[in-house]
């Protein structure tokens, strides 16, 4: 999985949100150029880093020697790595640190992290002096292709995850790739599955690709590149027509309704990461897509092979510990999706790479595809 780090020509994907528009930078070794992409942009700038334990211990010291050495001062606020840091305690912690370091108007906040810290350092960045400029550094291949593209920034709430929030843009997004050498592999897997997303939802060449390139995928070198580049080109374009999620922007939630239940009975913990429950979700949503009768049986079980030739998990049965019932189930996708009059809104697809919002899945009939499921674990 590793390869030498040396800093080559990146590929660049803009999202285009008119005055809010942003590079996302995305190569081997780009975390180097973070100083002077920052003196360039935002000359006579310091800039905060947020990040976690884990991160710091791996990259911390590069990123603040690549800012040094373009004249950036830096200082850093580092937080437990996990969810639970997606929390009001340490979103003060967090913004009374940027204040403790007189971080101003002008001056940038790197979010240098997984999802977690995107989020955490994103919003403290939405508030803090009514807004300061922020920049994603995304450590994980989950946040490189999908959480820290788009704005959407939040903590969690006792109501449910990332209920307090804010839409906003990072000024850049700089995804080394390299970074993602030290990752453990059952967590690169994991984000594996937002890429699959993007194919299946709207481009079933790219579906192909991947069914033939994941082995090098997963190698990296360029076609993981490549394959950072188009997931990144999709949801840059998605994000620029529909910002706030109004309409198509919904479509990246492909997965997620039966995903994020399954998560939220595993615990939110590592019996299921959140991309090994996208995997489970979108297999299931595909399967659920043929039941309804709306693209053959064999499509279905083509997205579930991919899956399971990469070793993400398609069967309910498969989550350690233990499967959850239909009832709790459907309770949790009640809560995270408000069932009105029986009916429900599901990411569906007619084929791969033709996903659709269904706004009118009747909750019985979501019901009666679980049941067979659990039953046929
Ligand atoms: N992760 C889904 C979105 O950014 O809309």
């Amino acid at each position: 999985m590793t390869a030498p780090v040396r800093v080559n020509n990146p590929l660049v994907v803009n999202v285009e949100l008119a005055e809010r528009s942003y590079p996302i930078v995305i190569g081997r070794g780009q975390v180097l150029t973070l100083g002077q992409r920052i003196a360039a942009m935002r000359p006579r700038s310091k800039a905060a880093i947020v990040t976690d334990e884990n991160v710091a211990s791996h990259h911390l010291p590069a990123t603040r020697s690549a800012l040094a050495g373009a004249g950036v001062n830096s200082t850093c606020i580092t937080v437990a790595a996990g969810e639970g840091s997606k929390s009001f305690a340490v979103l003060e912690r967090v913004c009374e640190g940027l204040l403790d370091a007189r971080i101003e108007r002008g001056d940038l906040v790197v979010a240098l992290g997984g999802g977690v810290i995107g989020d955490l350092a994103g919003f403290a960045a939405s508030v803090v002096r009514r807004g300061l400029d922020y920049v994603q550094v995304p450590t994980s291949l989950l946040a490189q292709v999908d959480s820290s593209v788009g704005g959407k920034t939040a903590i969690d709430s006792r109501h449910g995850k990332n209920l307090i929030g804010a839409f906003y843009q990072p000024i850049l997004v700089l995804s080394d790739t390299a970074l993602l050498d030290t990752l453990p592999p059952r967590e690169f897997r994991a984000g594996y599955a937002e890429i699959v997303k993007y194919g299946l939802i709207c481009d079933a060449e790219f579906f192909a690709w991947l069914e033939t390139n994941a082995p090098e995928v997963f190698a990296g070198g360029p076609a993981r590149e490549h394959a950072i580049a188009v997931s990144c080109r999709m949801k840059a374009a998605i994000v620029g027509r529909d910002e706030r999620e109004t309409g198509e922007r919904a479509l990246l939630n492909l997965g997620h309704t039966f995903g994020h239940a399954l998560e939220a009975a595993a615990g939110f913990s590592g019996r299921l990461l959140h991309g090994e429950a996208v995997a489970l979700g979108i297999t299931l949503a595909f399967a659920f897509s043929a039941s309804c009768g709306l693209l053959p049986a064999p499509v279905a079980a083509r997205v579930a092979r991919h899956f399971a030739a990469v070793g993400l998990p398609t069967k309910i049965g498969s989550i350690p510990g233990g499967s959850p019932g239909a009832d709790t189930l459907m309770a949790l996708i009640a809560q995270d999706k408000k069932v009105r009059q029986g009916k429900l809104t599901f990411i569906l697809a007619r084929a791969i790479g033709a996903g659709f919002v269904a706004h009118d899945v009747e909750s019985a009939a979501v019901r009666a595809f679980l049941e067979e499921q659990l039953a046929a674990r």
